[in-house]
Parts: C-alpha cells; structure tokens; sequence
C-alpha cells in the first residue's frame, strides 16, 4: 500500500465536487484481485484517516491537488499532426488534410512512433483514460495497443472502418476489415487495461455490409464499444439524407444497423432532435461532447439543455484533431462557451464542478466505466493527477483568492493548461508497487 497526503478532490455524486483541503488517499492491491491495478483503499481527512495507515509510506505534496485523472471519451491517435488545419468545414477538413495524413499509418514503424508520441502527450495533459480512433490500417491499432500497454493507460481503440467514398490508402475493403475488425478484438480486448471498440468512422464512409457486420459483432461480443460520428455538420447530415432517404434521421441509421447499445459512444451529437435525444437514451448510448472542435470547425454547438431534457448520458473530448488541443481544461473551458452559446441561453452556462464532472466521472459513467475510473472514491482504480495551483503566475494569484470550490475550479479551467499537471499517478501493477 501506499499513501498520498494533498488537497484531494473526488466526486461524492454526479456532479458533486468534494475538495478535502488536508486529505489522505491510500492506494493498494485490488480488492476484487485484478493483477494490473491499484485501487483507492481509502479517501478522506488527513487527520481521521492517518492513525489507521500509519504504517503505510506517505508521500506528502503540500500545496498541491489530487484529482481524477482525466477520461477524454473521443480523440484521433494519427491526427497528431492534423490540428491546426483549418477549412471550411468538416468534409474539406477530412479530404484535404486528414485522409492524406492518416495513410502514413499503414505503416508500422510510422505508427509506432506516432503512437509513443500520443501516449506521452495524453499523460502530460493529464488524461489516464481515452477512447480513441486508429486509421484503418490494423497495424496503427497493434502500434497504439502496445504502446498503452507498456504504460498501463486504460486505452480504448479500435480500427476504423471505412470502405466507400474514401481515397485510396485509407479506404478498406469490407469483407477484410470485418475480419481484421473481429481478430483484433480477440487479440487485444480486455488484455490489462485495454479495451477494443468497434469503428466505422461515420455514415458516409461506410457500406450498409460493412455496418450491418459491424453491428453483428458488436451483438456478438456485447462487452466491446462502439465509437463512430454523428451528426456533426450540416452538410455531412445532408449526405446521409442523399444516401439513406427513408430514414428517419442520421442517427436512426445507426440503430437499423445495431450499433446502438450501451458502450456505443458517439461524436458531436449537435444536429440531433427530440427522438434522437429519446434514441440515445432508450438505447444507453453516449455523446462525446467535443466543443473545441465543434467551434474551430465550426460545426455547431451541442444542445445540454435538450441532452439534459431528454436525458441521455455524454461526456467530455478533445477530438483532436479537429479539436484543437489535449488540455482537459481547454475542452472545459470550451464547453462553457458552448454552453453559452452566444448571448442565446441565459444564465451562467455550465457549472464549473459539472464541467469537471463530465470531463472525470461522467465521462467514465458514459463509457460505462462507473466507479472504475474518473473518481477516487474507495474500489476505484488509482489514476489521479497533481495538480500545482501556483504553475503560473496569474494561477498562483488567481487561486489564492478562490473563496470556495467553485471559484477554485473556475480559475484552473479558465487559466490551467499541462503546466498545471505536476504529476501523473497510474494505477501501477500491484507487483510494481
Ligand atoms: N467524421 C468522420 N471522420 C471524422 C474525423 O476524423 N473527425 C471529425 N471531427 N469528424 C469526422
Ligand atoms: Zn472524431
């Protein structure tokens, strides 16, 4: 076992922020004998806690914040050199800088590289558990999976699907890219912490065979995600309508196919109406909020009023590259401006503890990894971040001030950036402790 003494922030509900200002987290072996991971034993006042675990080593960080580490529930291994292209819109996006750049990865020396460089990059940030989309090459999958492995990161991935209307280098062929699809999985979900999710990249990219047998193996092996894109842009869901006429909207498409089931997580989910809202959550599927993306792109802006009516679970992501950085507290802070929206919705927007929330446990409860990770309540796994309050100037100032949680938390999304993130603690194997 081992102890960490620090201001520790935790959920106590959705939502619900809690800021032990002297705190104790004690990490240890996994109850429930999981060999690769170590859990929170024990969340909560220094002083109550300490006589318990005083013979347990305790590493002190005066000053300084533990939080759960990040989950980014949507983000692109190979579009590490896409951000910062800027187009019209989606699909010139995808065309002019994406397709070309992701056909280097059929290679595998190309994706081992880049995969190191993305790893390193979401741990710098802070993020300890990502969905991310590889290309369609399955090396770029072999290459990420083994490098998540090396480091323990919770890591989902899956190789993207996408046999029509894609140029040559990134387009597969569909009876191959089943099998590759279902082999894939058999090699890698559920190995230590990494877990396989089905990919067709969207609609358009897809034939109806390649979504019908790519919703035959989601049925088949019902404990792999799902990730994809949904009605993200105006023209992209004009293209669906062209190719799917009778159905009664993009996402519908989807479900004829099915690939709406828990653990399917979808992208943007801004052009959506009342049944698809009601779709989403008669389903369990979940949206992966991308709001830096949505604004750089400018595809629109994600309704929560109507998510939160209709009541249907989603979370935070970068979406790089379309998204424009890996900061867990950029991509909060844009949903804030999204949530805004101009000078249409009244109020304050999102609260600062809800933004957190979306971006650690809401976003995990949304992968349908609840009390898994996002959180440092006692079972979870013991992913956390320090966080140094006085990485800055303007921080230092800024959070000395802060005369209750909220404004605290405020101040970190508004100012913070990877300077914030000090440290990064992944739950470790147990033999390694
Ligand atoms: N839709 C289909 N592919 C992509 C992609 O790579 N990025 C984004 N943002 N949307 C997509
Ligand atoms: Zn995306």
């Amino acid at each position: 076992m081992k102890a960490y003494r620090a201001s520790i922030l935790y959920f106590s509900g959705p939502g619900q922020a809690v800021l032990e200002s002297d705190g104790l987290l004690v990490v240890g072996p996994d109850a429930a004998g999981r060999q690769v991971v170590q859990a929170v034993q024990a969340v909560g006042p220094y002083q109550q806690l300490a006589p318990r675990f005083a013979h347990v080593p305790t590493e002190h960080f005066p000053g300084r914040i533990i939080a759960p580490g990040f989950v980014d529930m949507h983000i692109h291994y190979p579009q590490i050199d896409v951000i910062g292209s800027p187009a019209e819109g989606l699909l010139p996006w995808l065309e002019n800088y994406t397709f070309p750049h992701e056909k280097r990865f059929s290679a595998h020396d190309y994706s081992a590289q880049a995969a190191m460089f993305f790893i390193a990059e979401l741990l710098r940030n802070g993020v300890t558990t990502a969905l991310a989309f590889a290309t369609s090459h399955p090396e770029s999958v072999n290459a990420l999976f083994a490098e998540a492995q090396k480091s323990n990161l919770r890591l989902i991935t899956g190789k993207v699907l996408m046999d029509q209307n894609s140029p040559d280098g990134v387009r597969d062929e569909t009876e191959q890219s089943l099998l590759d699809t279902e082999a894939l999985i058999r090699r890698w979900h559920g190995v230590d912490r990494l877990g396989y999710a089905i990919t067709p990249r969207f609609v358009p990219s897809c034939s109806a065979a390649q979504l019908r047998g790519a919703g035959e193996l989601a049925a088949k092996y019902p404990d792999v995600w799902i990730q994809s894109h949904v009605a993200e842009n105006k023209d992209e869901v004009a293209w669906v309508k062209g190719l799917y006429p009778e159905a009664r909207s993009y996402l519908s498409v989807y479900e004829q196919f099915g690939l709406m089931r828990p653990r399917a997580i979808y992208a943007h989910c801004i052009h959506f109406d009342d049944e698809d809202r009601a779709l989403m959550r008669s389903t369990g599927a979940a949206a992966a909020v991308s709001p830096t993306s949505n604004l750089f792109l400018g595809s629109g802006f994600f309704d929560y009023e109507g998510a939160d009516r209709v009541g249907f679970g989603y979370g935070l992501a970068s979406d790089v590259g379309g998204g424009t950085s890996f900061s867990p507290f950029h991509t909060m802070l844009a949903a804030y401006y999204v949530g805004r929206e101009g000078q249409t919705k009244p109020g304050v927007s999102l609260s600062p503890q809800h933004l957190w929330w979306q971006h650690t446990g809401g976003a995990a409860q949304a992968l349908g990894l609840g009390g898994v990770v996002g959180n440092l309540l006692p079972g979870c796994e013991a992913d956390f971040v320090v966080l140094n309050p006085q990485a800055t100037p303007l921080l230092a100032r800024k959070t000395a001030q802060a005369a209750s949680l909220d404004e605290l938390l405020f101040s970190m999304i508004v100012l913070g950036d990877d300077r914030l993130v000090e440290r990064v603690v992944i739950a470790a194997p147990a033999s390694a402790a």
